[in-house]
């Protein structure tokens, strides 16, 4: 029967676009290698035609499909069950711009364009697309648009739903939504496009987009900052907003360990200040003022913040190439703690002015729990969005802190961030690997209303079963 079926698909997208056996590996287990399972093939289609005759082929004979981007999913959502049942539909063939548009500020691409693609060929027209993330070199748009991406340019242009106009949708049963529309003011009906943002692949095919664009910013400005407690770096934070406006673009903190975990993994001894903290603050400002009128009010914002004794420390980037070295720190955290192994890796939010007690009495516990754990604290302050992701003591095995401490360090870390009001998964989605917890933290009526939609739009539960929803106790 599997022979039939390769076949089939062999016949829609073409030979070499099946992908069998040792040639599947690489998409059926996650970026980090920490998600495994098995696909009966990975089927590239080049374009929305074959995406469409794929579901339609697999709705009909009822092969499970995991829509797959990038991969570079934190949580589990782009690779198959063990099952290998499933068809992983790869998208990156689908990676045409197929129209710029300048005046109107929109770009339409396709599924499988690389994020640093989209960016690029914005840049090349002379726009912004403000979508920043430390996967962008892998990450597609249809990834971003299925997790609903956040990142660090979040504080002033949103996250990936705030960034997206209209929507090519393949459904479940083959059919193809071509919502394709680059309207900013567009109330005829239900905007349907918020359906599939975020659904992480488990409500239809995203194969393109219709992007907004920005002005490019002429000048911009950034610092890293030395500062001694979280209740200054988050009055820093007050205090900037209110002299830079949305002109500040990022405000990411970074914990001590997570510092000196990441200079470690460059290779480096010294971060740019000349002195360790406890806490540093990336900052940034764009601004469409010239260079000069910028980096003179950013200065007089930082000198502000000095003055008042908030920040102990500033590095100013003085060029871009500095700027670009500041960035890579911040960027390269996460990849140092995949190197590092054996993090818990906890992605929360909470109100802004609950950080501080957030992050000091959840180290707290999680040290007790845990003790000799270092605190990899970091993330989009700004936005409230931190990753909270304690990391083994250097003499512990990955396998040991995990085994012992990783559930409880979870279960710490999540039921802090719900005490405060806040959010399980800030930015990274579900997966699989948060499915279950969704049990806790949304009512049986939000629950009721996912599984609701879901069998609306695909009734045979094939779209990326087993993610993002949990199984309910009582039939809804
Ligand atoms: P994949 O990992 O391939 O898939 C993600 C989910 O989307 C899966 O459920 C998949 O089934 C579904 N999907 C993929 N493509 C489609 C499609 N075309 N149609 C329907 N469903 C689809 N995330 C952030 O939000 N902010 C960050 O700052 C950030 N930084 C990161 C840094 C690093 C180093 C890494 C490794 C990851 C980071 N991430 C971040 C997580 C990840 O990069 C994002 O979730 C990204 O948006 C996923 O894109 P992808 O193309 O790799 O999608
Ligand atoms: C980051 C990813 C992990 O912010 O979300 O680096
Ligand atoms: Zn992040």
């Amino acid at each position: 029967m599997s022979d039939q079926h390769i076949s089939h698909l062999v016949a829609i997208v073409g030979a070499a676009n099946v992908l069998l056996g040792d040639d599947t590996q690489s998409y059926v287990t996650d970026y980090r290698g920490v998600f495994r399972g098995e696909a009966l093939a990975v089927v590239r289609p080049g374009c929305t035609d074959e995406v469409s005759a794929v579901m339609a082929y697999c709705h009909e004979n009822r092969i499970p499909v995991v829509p797959q981007g990038g991969n570079t999913s934190l949580l589990g959502g782009s690779v198959p069950d063990a099952s290998g049942q499933a068809v992983v539909l790869a998208l990156a063939r689908l990676n045409s711009i197929r129209h710029v548009d300048t005046l109107n500020a929109t770009m339409v691409v396709e599924a499988g364009v690389t994020l640093n693609a989209a960016r690029t060929t914005a840049e090349e027209a002379g726009t912004l697309f403000p979508l920043r993330i430390g996967s962008e070199g892998s990450c597609q748009i249809g990834g971003n648009l299925a997790t609903n991406a956040g990142g660090t340019a979040v504080l002033r242009y949103g996250n990936m739903r705030d960034l997206v106009l209209g929507l090519e949708v393949v459904l479940a049963d083959g059919k193809v939504w071509n919502g394709l529309r680059a309207l900013r003011k567009d109330n005829a009906g239900y905007d349907l496009k918020h359906l599939f943002i975020g659904s992480e692949g488990t409500l239809g095919i995203i194969t393109a987009a219709v992007l907004k664009l920005f002005p490019r910013p002429r000048a911009v400005c950034v610092a890293l900052l030395g500062v001694d407690t979280l209740d200054a770096a988050l009055q820093t934070f007050g205090l900037l907003r209110k002299r830079l406006g949305t002109d500040m673009t990022a405000f990411e903190l970074i914990s001590e360990d997570a510092m000196a975990l990441v200079l470690s993994h460059l290779g480096r001894q010294t971060s740019p200040l000349p002195t360790s903290h406890l806490w540093h603050v990336l900052v940034e400002l764009s601004s469409t003022a010239n260079q000069e009128d910028a980096d003179a009010i950013f200065v007089a914002a930082l000198s502000d913040a000095a003055e008042k004794g908030l920040i102990t420390d500033a590095a100013i980037a003085a060029n871009e190439t500095q700027a670009a070295d500041f960035w890579l720190i911040r960027e390269e955290i996460s990849d140092a703690q995949t190197r590092a192994r054996g993090s818990v890796r906890c992605d929360v939010s909470v109100p802004l002015s609950s950080i501080p007690a957030f992050i000091r009495e959840t180290s707290d516990k999680v040290l007790t729990a845990a003790p000799g754990t270092r605190m990899v604290v970091y993330g989009h302050v700004g936005d409230g969005n931190v990753h909270f992701n304690p990391l083994r003591p250097a003499d512990m095995t990955p396998e040991a802190y995990l085994d012992q401490y990783g559930d409880n360090i979870s279960r710490i870390v999540d039921q802090a961030a719900m005490a405060l009001q806040g959010s399980i998964s800030a930015e990274h989605g579900v997966g699989t690997a948060k499915r279950d917890e969704l049990l806790y933290v949304r009512s049986q009526v939000e629950l009721e209303i996912g599984w609701r939609v879901k069998r609306a739009l695909d009734p045979l539960n094939l779209l990326n079963r087993g993610k993002v929803l949990p199984e309910l106790p009582s039939a809804a």
